[in-house]
């Protein structure tokens, strides 16, 4: 890990002052996540950097957001646009220097807002020292990384000789050949990306000493890059793969038998609940009662995490997220009140539709349509909000950005897009089928370009954009959207005011109502002073408010609502929603 020494503001004595940081401040506040690559570009070289971020913060304020989550602008060479990284304590070029984050961190303090830096620590680069080192076998940070011989009686470097059968998230296996050495490692993601060995103790007072030094710096918090995979089994054994596919899911590794204890022991030698850190871990695969353990506040894990359950409904139920099914409202509905229930007690939530790994969400779960995008966006705000649980808000969906929906395989940069295509295409797939599925699911319709204004590439950046904007843009932009007090930019200020007035949105107990109904999502939120009630048409159509199973609104207010005042009647329009304080 290199310490920077030309930069004047690294020598600088820092204190993180945790004063504006009381306890339990993550529970009122709203999280923006910014993926620096295709936020903004200051220097027209098509690829968005800080100081394109720190001269949009005035936007991020209207809004009115509380903490903006970075996603990696560390060194690295970008094989995963970032989330393989090369040196943890430097800036990569291409999105500016050490100088700029200080910049950008004081810009946020000095508006109210806060900084959570992505954390990326399951992997390293190949690029990372720590790896380059690790190839040979007699040096002493060879046990960093998960290196093994290959299969008993296999010549190693031939097919089949892996040490398991485990399948790689970005396609091929899971294991690397070095022919230097003769062993393979493990890289549960693409094969820059080795798997660091949490079960060496130097390993992880490497990444403590490395978190202080960030909070030292002035950060209030990590987003936690797959945090769950961290404790793996040390017996790696096969698993069973899906009819027609080569592979075993890699994931097999996730929430291993020491994830509690590396967590607690990362929260006390770094003092993140000490300094009221923001803590989110991202854990696919993993269960409520996982979940409910790791961000119970008795424990001192984390504060919240990703869970991926609603993200993974509208596949087949055997399948991986490329096998498109049907998503019934009931299913999603039930899907998060179970989340909600079971952190009810003991933990928290966190809320997201959306990420810069998900499709957008008024692409998703909402109507994109020219008709509807603007109320169908506005829904999916009320109804995210309004649980139990700190929102996130990817960039562009405060505006109702649309996926990029591209038809050729030559648009996409996504590695993970990239390899599928390959992989799927040489099992036999159609490749009509395959492009189908990519559109509605890669990763890249979320990563075009923020959507600024009308002007040429969205306004993003003055050069061309490393992806294209979505063409879009003319109408669907944030200049037009603060401009207009109707958008969907303005709906969201006003979820977000609501929030930070009302401790009934923060902390009421949640409770659906009518589960089974496909177009209504219904459900209530009660303090000891009130219930809220909120009613969201999920559909194209009129929506008679059914009879049974909804408390009576007479007398009730509307705090806010999609279509204006109407106040409470019995039919919601397509796509409206209502936030009811009941008499
Ligand atoms: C999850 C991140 O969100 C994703 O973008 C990345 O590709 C993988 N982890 C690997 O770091």
């Amino acid at each position: 890990m290199s310490t920077p020494t030309n930069d004047a503001a690294t020598n600088a004595t820092r204190t993180n002052d945790t004063s504006d940081r009381p306890d339990g401040w993550w529970k009122s506040a709203v999280v923006y996540q910014i993926y620096p690559r295709s936020f903004s570009d200051s220097n027209g070289d098509g690829i968005g950097d800080i100081p394109g971020i720190v001269s949009r913060l005035d936007y991020l304020a209207a809004l009115g957001v509380d903490v903006v989550w970075l996603s990696p602008v560390y060194t690295s060479p970008q094989d995963d646009n970032g989330y393989d990284i090369s040196d943890y304590q430097n800036i990569d070029p291409t999105f500016g220097s050490l100088a700029d984050i200080d910049a950008l961190i004081a810009g946020l303090h000095q508006r109210g807002m806060k900084l959570v830096m992505d954390l990326v620590v399951n992997h390293t680069s190949d690029e990372h020292p720590w790896f380059v080192e690790s190839r040979d076998p007699a040096s002493p940070k060879r046990d960093w990384y998960w290196w093994r011989p290959a299969r008993d009686g296999v010549e190693p470097g031939t097919p089949g000789a892996e040490p398991t059968n485990w399948g790689a998230a970005f396609s091929g296996s899971a294991w690397q050949y070095d022919e230097v050495s003769g062993e393979y490692f493990l890289h549960l993601f693409s094969p820059k990306q080795p798997d660091l060995n949490w079960e060496n103790p130097e390993v992880r007072e490497a990444v403590y000493a490395m978190m202080r030094w960030w909070v030292d710096r002035g950060v209030d918090g990590f987003r936690m890059d797959v945090i769950n995979l961290i404790s793996k089994p040390t017996e790696l054994t096969d698993g069973e793969a899906p009819p027609g596919r080569p592979y075993a899911s890699a994931f097999v590794v996730a929430n291993g038998h020491r994830l509690d204890e590396f967590l607690a022991e990362m929260n006390e030698r770094v003092g993140l609940d000490a300094q009221n850190l923001l803590t989110v871990g991202e854990m696919p695969g993993s269960s409520i009662a996982t979940a409910r353990a790791v961000t119970d506040p008795a424990n001192h894990e984390l504060n919240m995490v990703f869970t991926f359950e609603h993200v993974s409904l509208d596949q087949t139920p055997d399948g991986s997220k490329w096998d498109l099914a049907e998503l019934p409202l009931p299913v999603l509905k039930a899907n998060l009140a179970e989340w909600q229930d079971g952190l009810a007690e003991a933990g928290w939530n966190s809320l997201y539709w959306n990420n810069h790994d998900q499709p957008r969400a008024v692409s998703r779960f909402g109507d994109d349509s020219p008709e509807f995008r603007v109320a169908s966006a506005k829904t999916l705000g009320t109804v995210l909000h309004l649980h139990r649980g700190t929102p996130y808000v990817y960039q562009g969906e405060e505006i109702g950005m649309t996926n990029s929906y591209f038809t050729d395989i030559a648009q996409y940069s996504d590695l993970e897009s990239v390899n599928y295509h390959a992989e799927a295409l040489s099992l036999g797939m159609e490749a009509e089928a395959v492009l189908q599925s990519l559109s509605v699911k890669s990763r890249d319709n979320a990563r075009t370009p923020m959507q600024w204004d009308d002007r040429s590439h969205a306004g993003f950046s003055e050069g061309v954009p490393w992806l294209p904007a979505n063409p879009n843009y003319v109408v669907v932009n944030a200049h037009t959207a603060v401009a207009d007090p109707s958008s969907v930019f303005h709906h969201y200020r006003a979820l977000i005011e609501l929030r930070h007035g009302n401790p009934t949105v923060v902390d009421g107990r949640f409770s659906l109502l009518a589960p089974d109904h496909d177009r209504l999502w219904a459900f209530t939120r009660t303090s000891a002073d009130e219930t809220l009630l909120v009613l969201a048409n999920f559909s194209a159509q009129l929506l008679d408010l059914p009879t049974d199973g909804l408390p009576d609104t007479t007398g009730a207010m509307l705090l806010l609502g999609t279509h204006g005042d109407a106040g409470p009647g019995d039919t919601l329009a397509p796509w409206e929603s209502r936030v009811l304080r009941l008499a």
